[in-house]
């Protein structure tokens, strides 16, 4: 994205706004709504989708030094994170190589070796069994360089570090990630969210399926209704530029400050400052990009009609350097999201409560949500693939 394609999306939105209309499918679509409520259809999204497909867990200011260490509960189990000696991350299974126990139960922290609960085999950040209590006389057979603890191939990239579980290796991973972001690494780099540092996180897990959820993000039909009372009356309704760019989606949602811009003035105006812009990221990440921070939203399944939400504030500057008034001023902007998404999320559940009782067969799409038909086209086509 440079200035141009900004300013073509502007210049898309303005077009909108003058015929007071949305982009547009050429035609609905219905969808059906055991897509939502099969538990056998949920396994196969889990195989076909999340644990085939590289997935963002942290961001790389969660692990800013050498020796700083985070564990994360994952479709894969508890995972560890390390940032070794050399900086590079890792991920391994958080599991000890002698008798299985959880190797590290701090969820973040700073250490140069990783000491099991039980009988106190020690691990490197590099994840190498590094010491056995009573090695000789108990373990004489140990080959220790084979007992390292086991990896799960990861990558750093666009300040996120991506599981990928299915990569036979680091580079397998790298190569997996840059394949995966490819169509939209250009916004990516806009965005530059590697410059950003976690401001507070926020986890809850909502009773509905986790395409509801993607859904949500995905139009702006609902903004004048389902938010009237938070950012509705801030945001233009029915009114967004949809685009997909493969597996993944851009929906650009213009603000009613759209109808200061005048050709004279759109060279000045940068589409953060008039607009938000969601990306749908597959499978499960979305990105609600503001002015001057990120929305990392983590949509993670956990049964057909259960989903944890862990919404992440990126900001500018690190949260320790803040001060007393900019840290307000990032509180009151995290709570405005929390509270606007969760009227979404209620929505959700809403949602799932209705397809549960059996009322309805299907689901319908409208034009102005075709991304939403879109987008379940994809899941679609990956359990087809998966399948064949
Ligand atoms: S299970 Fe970890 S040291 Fe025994
Ligand atoms: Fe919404």
């Amino acid at each position: 994205m440079n200035r141009s394609d900004e300013r073509q999306l502007l210049k898309q939105c303005l077009s909108l706004l003058e015929e007071k209309s949305t982009t547009l499918s050429p035609e609905s679509h219905t969808s059906p709504t055991t897509r939502y409520t099969d538990p056998a259809r949920f396994e196969q999204e889990l195989k076909a989708i999340h644990q085939r497909l590289p997935i963002a867990y942290l961001h790389s200011s969660e692990l800013p030094e050498p020796h700083h260490f985070r564990t994360i509960e994952t479709h894969v189990g508890s995972v560890l994170f390390t940032r070794g000696e050399d900086g590079q991350v890792r991920a391994f299974h958080n599991v000890c190589r002698h008798r299985g126990t959880r190797v590290e139960s701090r969820s973040s922290g700073c250490t140069k070796a990783f000491s099991c609960p039980y009988h106190a085999w020690r691990y490197s950040t590099e994840g190498e069994l590094v010491s056995v209590p009573f090695e000789q006389t108990c373990f004489p057979e140990l080959n220790k360089g084979e007992h390292g603890l086991a990896t799960i191939p990861c990558a750093e990239a666009h300040g996120f570090i991506w599981l990928c579980p299915l990569a036979d290796s680091q580079e397998a991973a790298e190569q997996q990630v840059a394949q995966h972001l490819e169509a939209v690494s250009g916004d990516l780099a806009w965005l530059a969210p590697g410059q950003l540092h976690v401001f507070e996180q926020h986890r809850q897990r909502w009773r509905c399926n986790w395409k509801i959820l993607q859904e949500g993000g995905l139009e702006t039909y609902h903004f004048k209704f389902a938010h009237k009372n938070s950012i509705g009356p801030y945001f233009l309704s029915n009114t967004c530029v949809t685009n997909q760019f493969g597996a993944h989606f851009r929906v650009v949602m213009p603000t009613e400050r759209l109808k200061e811009v005048t050709e004279a003035s759109l060279a000045d105006t940068r589409l953060r400052d008039i607009t938000h812009i969601v990306y749908g990221l597959a499978p499960q990440t979305t990105f609600l990009v503001q002015k001057a921070h990120i929305d990392w939203i983590q949509m993670i399944p956990v049964s057909v009609d259960e989903t944890d939400v862990i919404i992440t504030s990126l900001i500018p500057t690190p949260r320790e350097e803040l001060s007393a008034e900019e840290f307000t001023h990032w509180k009151r902007n995290q709570s405005i999201s929390i509270a606007t998404l969760d009227e979404d999320f209620e929505l959700g559940q809403s949602i799932q409560a209705g397809l549960n009782s059996g009322a309805n067969q299907s689901l319908t799409f409208g034009r102005n949500e075709g991304a939403l038909a879109a987008y379940n086209r994809w899941v679609e086509d990956q359990l087809h693939a998966f399948s064949d």
